[in-house]
C-alpha cells in the first residue's frame, strides 16, 4: 500500500509538472488587468514581480519603457538614454534608406561610436502609452437599440471625437479613444509621440536576417534579428521634430538586462503591441481564410516567387534590386501557408463549429431577451459570408493578380494626379509640387524594375485571373485578353508593356517635366493606366457596395456575436482580440514536437549558424570576423555554462504580427530577448491558438550583446 501510495504521488506530480510545462496560456491581455485576471497564475508559472511592476499609472513600470515602433513594429527602451531595441527587420526600410553603394550598411551593419554619428530616420516615430481608461458608457450614449448600423456608428463616432477632444484639452499627451471586443467596448488612450528617432546600430545582413526567407517562420532559427535606435527629445524631454539641438530622451523607466539566459521551463512575458488577431471569429469565416482566400493568394504569390527566383539566382544586381520586395511577398505567403495548414492540423473549422453548437444551446436555454438577441445570428453569418465570398476573392485578386503586376500597380499611383487634374480651380503650384513627388517615385521605381521580371509575372497573374475569376468580376483589360487577343495572353503583355509609357523612366520624366492639367487625358491612353483604371472601375461599379454592405453586417453580426460569447462565459474572462494596444503575454521556455518522431530543443547556437553556413547562397553567408570568434570561443561574458554561444530560444508566449521587437522578459522582469517571429506551426494563432505547438522565437539577448561588444565593438554602448 505504502508503495502505491508513494508511486501514485510521483504519478501525479509527474502530471503535474508536465502539464505546466506543455501547457501554454493563450491570451493578449490588457496590461492595467493583470493584477485582477492573471496576476495569480502568472507567478504561479514563476513570475517573480507582481503586475504593478509592470503596469502602473503613478510611479514608474515596465511600461514606460515599451513603445510601438514605426506602425507596425514593437521597440523597450534599454538605457536612460533613450536606447531602443527592436528587430533588423522593423528597422530595415531605416537602414536601406541609409545605405548606398558606399556605406553599404544592410551588407556592412553599421555603428554610430558617438551620438553625433546616429543617424535621422524623418518620418519614424515611436509612441509611449501613458494611460488609459474604459469610457464605454459615455461612447455609447445615446445609442439606441433600434438603431441602423450606420446610425450607430455615427454616434459613436460623434461621442468618439467629443471625448477625445475634451481629454486632449486637459492632457498633454494625444488621447484616441479605441474600440475592443469588435465595438462592445471603448478605452481613452493617452500618448506620447517622438519624432526624432535616430538609427544606433544594426549588424550586418549576414546576421540580422541570417536564412532569409528560408528560414523566416521556422525554427530552428539562427536569425540575430535586432537593431538600436535612440529616442531624442528637446531640451524639456518633450516630443520635438528633428534638430541638431535634441537631446536623448531620458524615460521614466529602462528594461534592466539578464545575461543569465534563460532554461526549459522558465517563465517569460512579451510586452508589447501585437497588431491584430481574429481569434472569435465563427466558423465560416475561418473557412473562407483558410480554404479560399489563402489558397489563392497563396498561388499567385507563389507564381510571383518563382519568377523573381529564376531572374533573382542568375543576376546579383538583380537580388539586390528584388531582395525587399522578395522578402515582403515571401513572408505572406509562408505565413498564409502555415496558416491554412494549422487551421487543418488544429480542425478548426469543425472545433468553432462544435463552440457554435454550444453558443446556440446556451441561446435557447435562456430567456426570451436573450434569444431575440442572439438567435439568427448564426444562420446570418452563413449566409453573409457565403454572399461575401466571391467579393473577397474579386477583392484579393484585385491586389494580388491585378496591382501586383508592378507596371500597373505603379501605373495606378498616377490617378491622384489625374483626379488633382480634374479639379476645377487647381492651382499651379499644386500641381508643381505634386509633380515633384511623382518625379522622386519615378526615380524610386525604376531604380529596382526589371521588366523582364515584370513580363512574366504578368503573364502568370493574368492567366489565373482567367482561370479563376468569373468575367463579371474581372476587370476588362483581363476580359481583353479573351475578346481582343483570343486568349493569348503573350500577344496582350507583349502589346502591354511596349504601348505603355510606365516602362520607360524617362518618358515618364519627360511627360511630368511638361505637364500641365489638361495633359491628364493622355494618362487615360496608356494602356498600363487603363487598365488600373479598370480595375478601379470594377471596383466602383461591381464589388463596392455589396462588398460594403457584407462587411458592414459582418461586422454588427461580429459584435453581437461577441457580446454573447462574453455573456456566455461569464465568470471567467474572454481577452479582447489584437488591435495595437499594449499587450502582455506570458509563458514558458519550452521546445516542441512539431510532427511524428521530431523533437525540437528550445534554444539555438552559434554552432548551427556554422553547420548552415553556405558562401554560394547569400542567406547563408557568414561573416568573417563572426566565424574567428566561433573558432577562438571568444565569447567573453556572453556564453552560457556550457561555454556555448546562445542565439535563439522559443517560448510559448501568444504573440502575432507586431509583436516582432517585444521584448521577452525572465521572471525578474529583466530582458532576456528580443521577438522577432513565430514558428511555423504557430502561424493559425491569429485565428486559432494552439498550446501544444504555438511558438515564439526570439533573439537571445547575450547574443545581441555579444555582436554589439565583440563584433562591432561599440563597447560604449554595453556600458551605457
Ligand atoms: N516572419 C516575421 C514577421 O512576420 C519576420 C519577417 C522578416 N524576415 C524575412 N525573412 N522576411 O515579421
Ligand atoms: N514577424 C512578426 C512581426 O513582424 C511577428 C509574428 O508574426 O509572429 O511582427
Amino acid at each position: 500500500m505504502r508503495r502505491f501510495v508513494c508511486w501514485f504521488s510521483i504519478l501525479s506530480l509527474l502530471i503535474i509538472t508536465t502539464s505546466s510545462t506543455s501547457m501554454a496560456d493563450e491570451g493578449l491581455w490588457l496590461p492595467f488587468l493583470l493584477e485582477q485576471h492573471n496576476q495569480t497564475r502568472m507567478q504561479e508559472m514563476g513570475m517573480q514581480i507582481s503586475a504593478d511592476d509592470i503596469y502602473a499609472l503613478n510611479q514608474s513600470s515596465m511600461k514606460d519603457a515599451i513603445v510601438l515602433f514605426g506602425r507596425g513594429c514593437t521597440g523597450s527602451i534599454v538605457s536612460d538614454q533613450g536606447l531602443l531595441f527592436t528587430n533588423h527587420h522593423c528597422g530595415f526600410g531605416s537602414i536601406r534608406n541609409h545605405s548606398t553603394v558606399e556605406n553599404n550598411y544592410l551588407d556592412e551593419g553599421f555603428w554610430a561610436t558617438n551620438l553625433k554619428e546616429e543617424l535621422p530616420n524623418p518620418g519614424l516615430t515611436i509612441t509611449l502609452l501613458k494611460q488609459m481608461e474604459e469610457v464605454t458608457d459615455s461612447i455609447l450614449k445615446g445609442v439606441e437599440p433600434g438603431m441602423t448600423e450606420a446610425q450607430r456608428d455615427a454616434m459613436i463616432k460623434n461621442n468618439s471625437e467629443r471625448i477625445s477632444k475634451n481629454a486632449q484639452k486637459n492632457s498633454p499627451y494625444n488621447a484616441i479613444v479605441r474600440a475592443f471586443y469588435n465595438g462592445n467596448q471603448f478605452y481613452l488612450i493617452y500618448t506620447e509621440t517622438f519624432r526624432d528617432i535616430r538609427l544606433v546600430g544594426t549588424p550586418p545582413y549576414s546576421i540580422g536576417k541570417f536564412g532569409g526567407s528560408t528560414d523566416n517562420w521556422m525554427w530552428p532559427r539562427h536569425t540575430g534579428d535586432f537593431a538600436v535606435f535612440r529616442i531624442y527629445a528637446n531640451a524639456e524631454n518633450q516630443p520635438a521634430d528633428y534638430s541638431e539641438e535634441n537631446i536623448p530622451y531620458k524615460p521614466a523607466y529602462h528594461l534592466p538586462i539578464s545575461l543569465k539566459g534563460v532554461s526549459e521551463g522558465d517563465f517569460t512575458l512579451v510586452y508589447g503591441y501585437p497588431g491584430r488577431t481574429s481569434v472569435y471569429l465563427p466558423s465560416q469565416a475561418v473557412e473562407l481564410i483558410a480554404e479560399a482566400t489563402n489558397p489563392h493568394k497563396v498561388r499567385l504569390r507563389q507564381q510571383r516567387l518563382d519568377v523573381f527566383d529564376k531572374y533573382m539566382q542568375a543576376d546579383p544586381q538583380i537580388r539586390i534590386q528584388y531582395a525587399s520586395k522578395d522578402a515582403g511577398v515571401a513572408n505572406g505567403w509562408k505565413k498564409m501557408i502555415g496558416e491554412s495548414n494549422g487551421v487543418r492540423r488544429l480542425d478548426a473549422i469543425n472545433k468553432k463549429a462544435s463552440q457554435e453548437t454550444a453558443f446556440v444551446e446556451w441561446v435557447h436555454a435562456g430567456d426570451e431577451n436573450r434569444k431575440a438577441l442572439y438567435a439568427g445570428l448564426l444562420p446570418s453569418f452563413e449566409e453573409s459570408y457565403a454572399s461575401l465570398a466571391p467579393y473577397a476573392l474579386a477583392t484579393d485578386y484585385m491586389n494580388e493578380a491585378g496591382r501586383a503586376i508592378e507596371l500597373i500597380g505603379f501605373a495606378s499611383q498616377f490617378r491622384f494626379l489625374y483626379e488633382a487634374s480634374q479639379e476645377k480651380d487647381v492651382s499651379e503650384a499644386y500641381i508643381q509640387s505634386l509633380i515633384k513627388r511623382y518625379e522622386q517615385r519615378t526615380e524610386s521605381f525604376f531604380k529596382d524594375y526589371h521588366e523582364p521580371i515584370d513580363r512574366g509575372v504578368a503573364q502568370k497573374l493574368l492567366q489565373l485571373y482567367l482561370d479563376y475569376i468569373p468575367p463579371d468580376l474581372r476587370p476588362a483589360f483581363v476580359n481583353e485578353i479573351n475578346l481582343k487577343y483570343r486568349g493569348n495572353i503573350e500577344a496582350f503583355v507583349d502589346a502591354l508593356f511596349t504601348k505603355s509609357m510606365f516602362t520607360n523612366k524617362n518618358q515618364i520624366l519627360e511627360f511630368l517635366s511638361s505637364y500641365k492639367p489638361r495633359h491628364a487625358r493622355r494618362l487615360l491612353r496608356d494602356p498600363a493606366y487603363s487598365a488600373a483604371n479598370d480595375i478601379s472601375i470594377l471596383y466602383e461599379t461591381r464589388i463596392k457596395e455589396t462588398r460594403q454592405r457584407l462587411t458592414t453586417s459582418i461586422d454588427s453580426l461580429q459584435r453581437i456575436y461577441m457580446a454573447g460569447l462574453i455573456e456566455m462565459h461569464e465568470g471567467s474572462y474572454l481577452y479582447p482580440d489584437a488591435n495595437f494596444t499594449l499587450r502582455a503575454s506570458y509563458g514558458l521556455v519550452e521546445g516542441y514536437s512539431p510532427a511524428d518522431a521530431v523533437e525540437y530543443d528550445y534554444y539555438t547556437t552559434l554552432g548551427g549558424i556554422m553547420e548552415k553556413e553556405d558562401p554560394n547562397n547569400y542567406d547563408y553567408i557568414v561573416d568573417n570576423k563572426l566565424r574567428q570568434l566561433f573558432l577562438n570561443s571568444d565569447y567573453g561574458d556572453y556564453a552560457d555554462d556550457d561555454g556555448k554561444m546562445r542565439v535563439a530560444f522559443v517560448a510559448s508566449n501568444h504573440t502575432t504580427g507586431g509583436s516582432s521587437g517585444s521584448p521577452v522578459m525572465n521572471a525578474d522582469g529583466h530582458l532576456a530577448g528580443i521577438n522577432f517571429d513565430r514558428g511555423w506551426e504557430a502561424t493559425m494563432s491569429d485565428l486559432m491558438y494552439d498550446p501544444i505547438q504555438g511558438r515564439n522565437i526570439a533573439v537571445d539577448v547575450r547574443y545581441v550583446l555579444f555582436v554589439m561588444d565583440k563584433l562591432a565593438g561599440a563597447s560604449h554602448l554595453i556600458k551605457e
